[in-house]
């Protein structure tokens, strides 16, 4: 185990991504929950992330000074280079130069943080304070023109701090560092993986669970999938899974989590047609925020329904990622998701919660998935909101809407796919704005529906650009759904970034 430390950099994610890439297991913990966290689980490791503040600030964040006694390696990253620094009797100050983006540096290859680096390196820098007197203990082991501090070490006590940000790709021996921190440093073993994650899982929910019941809320994502099929690995038929389907899924959507659930896993699985009961909450409704509330209530309210009649269940399984607990559980951390998905379920649903991948990223999830057999067309499937088609259908939603947009959509989506751009596009949609307009076919003048097209690149949908397609792939759409999608008469392609728009129109 590895604990980085978030001051509430932007990089504490990406730091934990470099630590689990070398198959070691790693947490971000709070500053201020630090030092008690530590004591009780003993880490082989720790790392300071970075920060937006200056460490001789009041209020700054800052951690127990009994971390340095505890005999624990500790690498410290910007922010936290600095706090080292000046905890251990140094000072850091304003730079005079502020360095922003690739720097030369020199290091000093004898130390074992840099070993197998070169003299010579470009690293990724971003600050404007400065450590200008080490610490007792200290010595330099890298400058750079402007900052002759840009990296310290005590290799008695094991401590090291870099000003410059190893975790970012543009840092050249960035990984060498990091790897060198964990193995060489540290001495982790580095044998953390997914196959022995989910068998640990399967194990650990097994003895959690006994033979009481648990029931799951899938939707036919990725996390809920995922987590559905661990447990059941886990405790078999005493698991029960129930679909609700809204009428807002895509086409064949609901047919396919059927297939994959009922008949290739053969899990207790029971699908909620609820279509014309969501349909009818939403009649006359074109505010997007209030069909986002109404389905996400209608929700809740179907599930319990359902979950009541499964008999002394105890247990109720979530999808709950990494990214979710840390971006709502840590006080440092700046960005936070304002989206409710659907699905979500409220505290007060008298049940035990199984979140078995609490701990993954995103990609460690698909990555279980496909140890556990899960098809590979579910396990990499882009990002669907939990509102489904009701936000993509601009305005008051009808069947007949519906009904052009799903088969608009499909083909948009086949297309993508036989132009082999499926897993190179974050995602990729079609959209019907509330708008007819006039068209001509064969003689005939038409008055019918536009649709709109939208691809985007992203990391994780917080800001996004949209993908440049092919004219030909881009032609082959639009001619398909003009030709076989009754009601419609013309496609556009949404060419805005986000921001200042957003992926979805509603
Ligand atoms: P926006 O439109 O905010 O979308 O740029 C960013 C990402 O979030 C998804 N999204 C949602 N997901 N419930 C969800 O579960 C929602 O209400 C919701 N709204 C947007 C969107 O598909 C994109 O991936």
């Amino acid at each position: 185990l590895i604990y980085i430390v978030d001051f509430g950099g932007q990089y504490a994610q990406l730091i934990a991504r470099r630590v689990r890439e070398n198959n070691v297991y790693c947490e971000i913990i709070p500053y201020d929950e630090a030092v008690d966290r530590i004591k009780k689980n003993n880490p082989m490791g720790i790392i300071f992330s970075g920060g937006p503040n200056s460490v001789y600030e009041e209020g700054a964040p800052r951690v127990d000074e009994e971390i340095f006694k505890l005999n624990i390696p500790i690498l410290g990253i910007c922010y936290g280079d600095q706090l080292i620094a000046q905890s251990l009797g140094g000072r850091v100050d304003r730079a005079e130069v502020r360095e922003y983006g690739n720097t030369l540096i020199n290091f000093d290859t004898a130390s074992l943080i840099f070993k197998g680096t070169k003299k010579e390196s470009i690293c990724w820098m971003s600050h404007t304070d400065q450590i200008v007197k080490l610490p007792e203990g200290f010595k330099i082991i890298a400058s750079s023109e402007s900052c002759q501090i840009a990296g310290m070490a005590d290799e008695e006590r094991k401590i090291y701090g870099l000003q410059f940000h190893p975790e970012v790709h543009h840092s050249q021996y960035g990984k060498e560092i990091i790897r060198n921190f964990l193995f060489e440093v540290c001495k982790v073993s580095g044998n953390w993986n997914m196959s022995s994650f989910a068998d640990d899982k399967i194990n650990e929910i097994r003895e959690f669970v006994g033979d009481k019941k648990a029931i799951c809320a899938l939707s036919g994502g990725v996390d809920s999938s995922v987590a559905a099929v661990l447990v059941h690995k886990a405790i078999k038929d005493n698991l029960t899974c129930i679909f609700v389907d809204h009428g807002l899924l895509r086409l064949n959507e609901a047919e396919e989590v059927y297939n994959t659930f009922r008949e290739k896993f053969n899990m207790n699985l029971i699908m909620v047609n609820a279509r014309e009961r969501f349909l009818g909450k939403l009649k006359g409704i074109s505010d997007p925020e209030k069909k986002r509330k109404i389905i996400g209530e209608e929700f809740i309210r179907v599930f319990e329904e359902e979950a009541k009649k499964i008999k002394d269940a105890e247990f109720l399984v979530q999808g709950t990622i990494y990214p979710d607990v840390v971006e709502s559980g840590t006080k440092t951390s700046a960005t936070i998701k304002s989206h409710h998905n659907v699905g979500g379920l409220p505290e007060d649903l008298k049940f035990k919660l199984i979140e078995p991948l609490r701990e993954l990223f995103k990609d460690e999830v698909r990555e279980v998935g496909r140890k556990l057999g899960i098809p590979e067309e579910l396990v990499s499937r882009q990002p669907f909101p939990g509102p489904g088609l009701a936000i993509r259908v601009l305005g008051e939603i009808t069947e007949d809407k519906l009904n052009i947009l799903r088969q608009a959509d499909f083909i948009f989506r086949e297309e993508i796919k036989r132009a082999d751009l499926d897993k190179e596009i974050w995602q990729y949609f079609a959209v019907l704005p509330d708008i007819k307009s006039v068209g001509v076919m064969g003689d005939e003048r038409t008055y019918a529906y536009t649709i709109a097209l939208r691809a985007v690149e992203s990391v994780d949908g917080m800001t996004s650009d949209w993908f440049r397609i092919p004219y030909d792939v881009l032609a082959k759409a639009s001619s398909r759904i003009v030709n076989e999608v009754k009601g419609v008469n013309r496609v556009v392609y949404d060419i805005t970034s986000k921001p200042p728009a957003t992926i979805e129109w509603e």
